[in-house]
């Protein structure tokens, strides 16, 4: 679990997102945290405590003297404090240091990392008052996360609505994971490619995307500077990410070669496909008894950057109808890479568009590492810390 034995200290303040909290707060104990909640008066006028208690396990804070110390031992045992939804009140209280409610005292005492959500009308939230103090605790290092841009519970459009709750516990949990990758630039490509026959129809495979998103994941987590290089795919690409969409082998190409220079280590979890019809038809093709397409070899873009590999550290993907070590290292040799991860593609719970993978990890020095059936997230976090491996024993250049 995510963020397991984690002290999360969850602050809800009155607005119509304090509903919400309770979503927050189920989501961030089901990946394992221990949330104590404190409200503010106005937010019991939208949602009552007992909601939350239920949802937490644990008492909820509301009142200054029900305890002479809570607003001290609260914030001092509390590892995260998430301040969601957070008021355009609120929050001019904390920049100014205002402490007249339970909330704004336990963030005066609070000495840890803090992430807000806001959530107010629009013109609340543009109002220079508000602006300027939303800098002001970001200039202290305070996490935002949202607003976000749509309709409000009033009835008008515009920046204001809290953020999604996934993005808010999403925004937690980065704030949790230590920045070890901070300095790398990395570079992942997911997804398959797409080559037209003609305006109609194309050539592709059954690639999901999801373990390469997976891995632009958790190197955003760990701090690194991601980008994401992904052929047509259903997922929304990570916070923070630099995403590049591709269709085609050849716009994969040119996306990968453009963005090379800067990349420390390339990912390629691609589903390329490895052949495009020769000629594109400007038409659509009438149907014909049989037909035969004409197809010429894409390139292999792996191959091609590890013949320009540098210092920068290359790990591919093979994907394979059962565990074919052998071939899985022929490839890790022809293409001239660090690592290469084999994934047999013939299981149901492996390889394309599962959630789980079955990997084994297959290094230059010949090191081999089968791994348990793991989510992809899992998987990406092994690969990572490999690479972090190799980067060290090239001397951490
Ligand atoms: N790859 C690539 N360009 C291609 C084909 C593959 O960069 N035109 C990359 C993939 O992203 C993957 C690795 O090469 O990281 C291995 O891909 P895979 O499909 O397993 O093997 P191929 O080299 O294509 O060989 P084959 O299809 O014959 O198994």
């Amino acid at each position: 679990m995510l963020l397991d034995k984690r002290n999360i200290l969850l602050g809800v303040s009155g607005s119509i997102a304090a509903c919400k909290s309770v979503d927050i707060a189920r989501r961030l104990a089901d990946e394992g945290a221990d949330v104590s909640v404190v409200m503010t008066g106005a937010a019991q006028r939208f949602i009552t405590p007992y909601l939350l208690e239920a949802v937490t396990g644990n008492p909820v804070h509301t009142d200054i003297f029900s305890d002479p110390f809570v607003h001290i031992n609260l914030p001092k045992s509390s590892q995260l404090f998430i301040i969601a939804p957070a008021t355009a009140n609120t929050i001019n209280k904390l920049s100014a240091g205002i402490a007249d409610n339970l909330l704004c005292n336990m963030w005066l005492a609070y000495e840890g990392p803090v992430l807000i959500a806001p959530a107010m009308n629009y013109r609340m939230y543009r109002s220079g008052i508000v602006k300027k103090n939303i800098r002001e605790l970001r200039k202290s290092g305070v996490q935002f996360v949202g607003p976000a841009t749509g309709s409000l519970a009033c009835g008008e459009e515009g920046t204001g609505r809290m953020a999604d709750v996934p993005d808010i516990v999403e925004a937690a949990v980065s704030a949790l994971t230590p920045k070890d990758l901070a300095g790398h630039h990395i570079m992942v490509t997911a997804g398959p490619t797409i080559e037209p026959i003609d305006p109609v129809r194309f050539i592709s495979n059954r690639s999901s995307g999801k373990m390469g998103y997976a891995v632009a994941l958790a190197a955003k987590r760990r701090g690194a500077d991601v980008t994401l290089i992904s052929g047509p795919t259903s997922l929304r690409a990570p916070e923070g990410v630099t995403l590049v969409r591709v269709e085609k082998a050849s716009e994969m190409e040119a996306a990968v070669l453009d963005h090379l220079p800067k990349a420390t280590c390339v990912i390629m979890a691609a589903a390329v496909s490895d052949f495009s019809p020769s000629s594109i038809a400007r038409v659509k093709l009438r149907k014909r008894d049989v037909m035969s397409l004409n197809l010429k070899k894409n390139t292999d873009i792996l191959k091609k950057i590890g013949s320009r590999k540098g210092r920068r550290i290359l790990i591919g993907f093979a994907a394979e109808s059962g565990m074919d070590v052998r071939s899985a290292g022929e490839k890790l040799k022809e293409k001239n890479l660090d690592m290469i991860v084999l994934n047999d593609i013939s299981r149901k719970d492996a390889g394309f568009d599962a959630d789980t993978n079955i990997v084994t990890l297959i290094d230059r020095k010949g090191d081999i590492t089968e791994y348990p059936l793991m989510k992809k997230i899992e998987v990406a976090g092994i690969i990572l810390d490999r690479m972090l491996q190799y980067h060290a024993a090239a001397g951490g250049r």
